[in-house]
């Protein structure tokens, strides 16, 4: 069923879990997140990025995933990922999205202040919950030097003073995650975190997920991560299974045939997923 990410996340902050946030473009990977969801008895946000929108059309996308959940006998959220301005946050609420994130953690402080009480104002008032970002996520290119992955944290103090100004429901920190694949391994920095957790208590958000180990996951979450947001394992594990069934069948044509084998590749990707956040089970 379709449901606010508000209670999702709130209920993982009380318990210590994480609820998984994947990101869809298409029927076969909201097949795969809902299969998943319903086999791992899990709570799962649906979230689609203004790319994803662009590419599928909101009315038909946002359609596929409100089906999914009206079929399915876990509570699922529909939310904006990095919703890149006001106009895209009032067309997902026309939409009945039931999650907002409003991304403007590019801008000055400030300006960042003035934009998150805006989307919270206009969303609060048709009772969606809003996501918000403080500090930024650095690429994985090796050039990107110590002191500029440092600047580019989230402040603790600063993460404090964010929340209270904005009324943000939720905040999603950046403490050496970034989107897309890491170059070696990631090395979240956990003193930071603790120091957020300390200060600000709404639940928390780490992105850029995909290829942080397991063991940091687990170390996230005890230290007040609730939402985990995983797409490029997603799309690793679909081009992976086209690949290999097209290799395997180089005279296949039959879209069944091709992207069948590629949703059961993806829901295993979530599965997985839902077992190491810890919210198999709490549907
Ligand atoms: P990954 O691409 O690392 O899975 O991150 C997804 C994400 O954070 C979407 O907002």
């Amino acid at each position: 069923m379709l449901v606010s990410s508000k209670g999702l996340l709130l209920a993982a902050q009380q318990e210590g879990y994480a609820v998984g946030a994947f990101n869809t473009n298409n029927l076969e990977i909201t097949h795969a997140i809902f299969r998943a969801a319903v086999a791992q008895r899990a709570p799962v946000l649906l979230q689609l990025s203004s790319g994803a929108i662009t590419y599928a059309g909101i009315q038909f996308l946002s359609q596929i995933v409100r089906t999914g959940a009206s079929s399915a006998d876990v509570p699922a959220a529909l939310h904006l990922d990095h919703g890149p301005d006001f106009d895209t946050v009032m067309l997902c609420l026309r939409h009945g999205f039931t999650s907002i994130m409003r991304d403007a953690s590019k801008l000055p402080f400030d300006e960042n202040v003035a934009e998150i009480r805006k989307v919270v104002g206009a969303a609060h008032a048709v009772g969606v919950p809003v996501e918000a970002e403080l500090g930024r996520l650095v690429g994985v290119e090796d050039h990107v030097v110590v002191s500029e992955r440092e600047q580019a944290m989230t402040d603790p103090d600063e993460a404090a003073a964010f929340v209270e100004a904005t009324g943000c429901d939720f905040l999603a920190v950046s403490i050496g995650n970034a989107h897309g694949f890491y170059k070696g391994e990631p090395n979240l920095d956990f003193d930071r975190l603790q120091a957020i957790r300390d200060r600000v208590d709404v639940p928390l958000v780490l992105h850029g997920a995909s290829g942080i180990p397991d063991h940091q996951i687990r170390t996230a979450i005890e230290l007040g991560i609730c939402k985990i947001n995983i797409d490029t394992e997603i799309r690793y594990a679909f081009a992976q299974s086209v690949r290999r069934t097209l290799a395997e069948q180089p005279e296949q044509i039959d879209p069944r045939k091709i992207l069948g084998p590629a949703i059961d590749g993806m829901q295993a990707v979530v599965e997985r997923k839902i077992e190491l956040f810890g919210s198999k089970g709490r549907a």
